[in-house]
């Protein structure tokens, strides 16, 4: 935390407060208000957090005006470009570059953790074949806990440390097997020679009967989409980790909190829900029929795959995403696909269209992503499961951080309340 500098003072009933503010190496400013309840007996109200700090942090920045998002302090086209997904995992878990040697170390530790305990094998089993591959997830991520004790206890920076490692090194083989479960095809085993993108393309295309070889470009276009979604902050699904780990929880739980999280369609669940509406629409024309519906108050429908809580100019991420789209389709020779016309006619339309002009809409990561996806032979229903393999990382960064943060406590809101003052219970038969 930084020295505060100025302050700013809040005026109540006549009685005045000086609240320190703090400013961060870039971004805006924040007002410290921990003390407002002991000195004034008020509480702030911000449903959403929409203008909350909920800790300090030194991962990663977004500008959502400039549409800039930085890790550790390098811009994500540059990482998406000249990096990839181990490297940024490095960069994220321990603050800066690797050399050659850190990166061959983090990169041989990684792979020799890829593999899960066997008898984690029953616990697929014991799902239903047609279960989404996220409830898999969720249950099979919790599960954890139960196998992995010699790394749950979080007051160990070493235990820690091999929590974090299990987690990024395995999470590629249990969403994997999630898929190949749904499928009824049989797990496959990840592939110590193959890097982490080729290694997760492999479990989920290879079966016993016919190896899969994997294409190097799609396993850079996955590496990328691994890369784009790894890290974004105080998210939904990071802040629920961070709750989640305020109380002390293990980690294993607390990436299964955030993956429930993610699961949402106003967040990591965009990404199916954006394909499946890029094909309910089907054809071009069909265009200002969805977006006079997405403009309509009365009717729930949204465009999925626009618009941010943060980015109000554009997510950078999703400019990557577009370009990869390109590259993949071409390289798989899919000439005049429908569902990308589809989707780069919707995104001119609603950004000419003054409704999502005024409201800084704007397509996000997951306006491109499922396209990339379905084009490499993934069902919708994966989208989720690899933003969630992608996301481990950051979740398990920003866990990292919470140790070392000394003013951290557990996360408790407090609320307004708007129900009924203390009245007497009434007996059931005069009711
Ligand atoms: N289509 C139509 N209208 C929209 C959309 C949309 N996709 N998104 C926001 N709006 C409108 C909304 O109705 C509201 O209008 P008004 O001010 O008249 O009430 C205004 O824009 C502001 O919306 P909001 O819901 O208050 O904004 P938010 O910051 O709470 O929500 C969001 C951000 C991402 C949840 C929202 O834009 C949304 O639901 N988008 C569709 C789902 C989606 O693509 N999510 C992926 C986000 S990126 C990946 C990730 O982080 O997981």
């Amino acid at each position: 935390m930084t020295e505060s500098t100025k302050n700013a003072t809040l005026t109540i009933d006549g009685n005045s407060y000086d609240l320190p503010i703090y400013s961060p190496t870039t971004g805006p400013d924040v007002i410290d208000i921990r003390k407002l309840y002991s000195s004034a007996g008020v509480f702030t109200y911000d449903p959403g957090f929409t203008s909350t700090a909920s800790c300090d942090s030194t991962i990663t920045f977004i500008d959502g005006d400039k549409g800039e998002l930085l890790h550790r302090g390098y811009p994500i086209d540059q990482l998406a470009s000249k990096s990839h997904y181990l490297e940024v995992c490095y960069l994220l878990l321990y603050g800066a570059l690797p050399t050659a040697a850190e990166l061959e170390d983090f990169e041989g530790t990684i792979t020799r953790h890829t593999m899960i305990h066997e008898q984690m094998h029953n616990f697929f089993r014991g799902f239903r074949r047609d279960a989404h591959p996220m409830a898999t997830m969720v249950g099979v991520v919790g599960a954890m806990s139960a196998f992995y004790q010699d790394s749950s206890d979080i007051a160990d920076p070493r235990q820690r440390e091999i929590a974090s490692h299990r987690m990024v090194a395995k999470m590629p083989t249990i969403a994997a097997m999630a898929y190949k479960y749904s499928i009824g095809q049989p797990f496959v085993y990840p592939r110590n020679d193959l890097d982490y993108a080729s290694n997760f393309l492999h479990m989920c295309f290879s079966v016993p009967a016919e190896e899969y070889v994997v294409d190097p470009i799609l396993a850079r276009a996955m590496d990328r989409i691994f890369t784009l979604h790894a890290d974004h902050e105080q998210n939904a699904s990071t802040s629920t980790v961070r709750l989640a780990s305020s109380s002390g929880a293990n980690p294993f739980a607390c990436i299964a909190a955030g993956i429930a999280c993610l699961w949402g369609p106003a967040h990591g669940g965009a990404n199916q829900a954006c394909l499946e509406m890029l094909k309910e629409i089907g054809t071009p024309d069909r265009i200002p029929e969805y977006i006079a519906r997405a403009k309509d108050k009365d009717d729930p429908f949204r465009l999925m795959g626009f618009g941010h809580r943060v980015y109000k100019n554009f997510d950078p991420r999703a400019t990557v995403m577009k370009q990869s789209a390109d590259e993949v389709l071409d390289l798989l020779g899919i000439e005049n696909n429908p569902i990308l016309q589809v989707a780069k006619e919707l995104e001119a339309a609603a950004l000419a269209d003054p409704y999502f002009a005024d409201k800084k809409l704007f397509p996000n990561v997951d306006f491109y992503s499922g396209i990339i996806l379905e084009a490499m032979g993934l069902p919708t229903s994966m989208f989720t499961p690899i933003f969630a393999v992608s996301r481990t990382v950051g979740w398990i960064s920003q866990w990292k951080e919470q140790f070392d943060d000394p003013q951290q406590k557990i996360g408790r809101p407090r609320q307004l309340y708007l129900g009924e003052t203390e009245r007497n219970y009434v007996d059931v038969e005069n009711r």
